[in-house]
């Protein structure tokens, strides 16, 4: 393979107790029970800096899972993703302990108006001095929908169809309402130049944003995007917008098939094939030999709550119950996990499976059991199979952290399949090259085109706006 870049690598987290790997708070090195400590995040993220990863990418919500007429007894009782805290919030701390390492945030176009929006990321731009990265999610919770004022949960594409709307409004104002020298500063004449600082007359199908921004223009001025969406809208969003995209491809083979697609639908939108990263999400079980590796990771095992995989997958009743462990998989009346449940029922096939089967089985996937050596073999494989890097699932924190910076980072950086220092400047230039969006990028179609002076990309689109 001629393809000798490093791999990137995010720390995926979230302001919360039980995020991923459900039932391992309970360990006793696990300090994700200390969540709501603002140090626990700053010591992970001068160690992941340490570390050179290239960004802490923070999960959200903005409600419960499951049926929202259901008890929620299980979500509460295993802690998962309630209680949870504002990574928005939390990122301003953290801008301000690092210096380097980037920092993602998740926020759904329900939770929070687009102007109001824009103007969080662009002061968080500023403080970090352009380390912001947004990962945009349209919602995926009834209850999370009803406290914003929905019924339920917009139908599926239409949530994309809202997305596009709010990354307009958005890129309109971060891209499109300040001119780059409009902020003067002459002690002995004006602060800023009116002419340079323009209303947006924003009006859609959801909102009417006059503008202009707030925020001067910030060091990316758009954030880095992100998402992960996996559904055709999902795709063809990525395809469009994203500068990096999120997957949780079950083989090598699967993810080198969404990487080739969703790159051909992003050169059919006029973006390069490189415009777009992909990163695989997996966890890790490190030992100085195979067999303690897979000593750890029996004693992981042992934590694995199945109500809590059951209830984070949706494995729930008509009536919105988690199934208890010993369900028999033939009796599941549910959509989600379809897929697996049968593939089970084929390959158990000296009893009866139950769904404590089917959750131990997606427990245990996407994660590589190794020595260090075994899991730098690995990960050169995703790399060969066109994943640009590697999004981090902890077991604990910090553990899981600092035995990946420890023991993986430095034979990766052997194998240049790491780096081993940053690139200099904002997240966007480390990752990219450039600070800004390139002009193949639907945002790059704004700028200007308040001023007078029409970017070509939106003379060609049409003049939209
Ligand atoms: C790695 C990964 C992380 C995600 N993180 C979040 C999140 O923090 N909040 C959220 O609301 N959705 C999150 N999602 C869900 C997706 O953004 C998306 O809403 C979901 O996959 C459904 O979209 P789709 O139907 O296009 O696949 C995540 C998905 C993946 C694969």
């Amino acid at each position: 393979m001629t393809d000798q870049r490093p791999l990137r690598f995010n720390a995926f987290v979230m302001n919360t107790t039980s995020h991923i790997h459900h039932g391992q708070w309970r360990r006793p090195d696990a300090h994700q029970t200390d969540f709501n400590d603002v140090q626990t995040w700053v010591d992970l993220a001068q160690l992941l800096e340490a570390a050179k990863f290239d960004a802490m990418f923070f999960a959200d919500v903005t409600g419960l899972y499951g049926d929202a007429d259901a008890d929620y007894d299980v979500y509460v009782e295993e802690g998962l993703q309630i209680p949870s805290n504002d990574p928005s919030v939390l990122l301003s701390a953290l801008a301000v302990s690092t210096r380097d390492i980037g920092l993602a945030l998740t926020s759904n176009v329900m939770q929070n108006h687009p102007f109001n929006f824009a103007r969080q990321v662009s002061t968080l731009d500023h403080i970090s001095r352009g380390r912001v990265a947004w990962n945009v999610v349209t919602g995926m919770q009834d209850n999370g929908a009803r406290n914003f004022g929905l019924d339920r949960l917009t139908d599926h594409d239409e949530r994309y169809r809202w997305a596009e709307e709010y990354v307009e409004v958005a890129y309109k104002l971060w891209e499109g309402s300040w001119e780059e020298d409009a902020l003067e500063q002459d002690r002995e004449g004006r602060h800023a130049d009116p002419r340079k600082i323009h209303k947006i007359h924003h009006r859609g199908q959801r909102y009417s944003v006059e503008g202009p921004h707030l925020p001067s223009p910030s060091p990316q001025r758009t954030p880095v995007l992100f998402q992960a969406g996996s559904s055709g809208a999902g795709r063809s969003f990525a395809a469009r917008h994203a500068e990096a995209v999120f997957i949780i491809a079950p083989s090598r083979e699967l993810a080198a098939t969404q990487v080739r697609e969703t790159r051909d639908q992003a050169e059919a939108a006029g973006r390069r094939r490189e415009d777009i990263t992909f990163y695989q999400g997996l966890s890790f079980v490190i030992g100085s030999s195979e067999a303690e590796a897979k000593a750890k990771a029996a004693q992981y095992d042992e934590y694995i709550s199945i109500e809590g995989y059951a209830a984070h997958a949706a494995l729930v009743d008509p009536d919105g119950r988690v199934y208890p462990p010993e369900t028999p998989l033939r009796e599941l009346r549910t959509n989600s996990a379809r897929g697996f449940a049968e593939w089970l029922q084929r390959h158990i096939t000296d009893r009866e499976p139950v769904v404590a089967d089917l959750v131990r089985q997606r427990a245990q996937s996407g994660r590589i059991v190794g020595t260090p050596e075994q899991i730098a073999d690995e990960l050169g494989l995703w790399r060969d199979a066109g994943v640009d890097g590697i999004n981090v699932v902890n077991w604990v924190i910090p553990g899981s952290f600092a035995e990946f910076a420890d023991h993986v980072m430095p034979e990766l950086r052997r194998r240049g399949l790491a780096q081993s220092e940053y690139a200099p400047g904002p997240l966007r230039q480390k990752l990219f090259g450039s600070p800004r969006l390139s002009d193949r990028h639907p945002a790059a179609a704004w700028r200007g085109a308040f001023s007078g002076e029409r970017s070509p990309l939106l003379a060609a689109a049409g003049g939209r706006g």
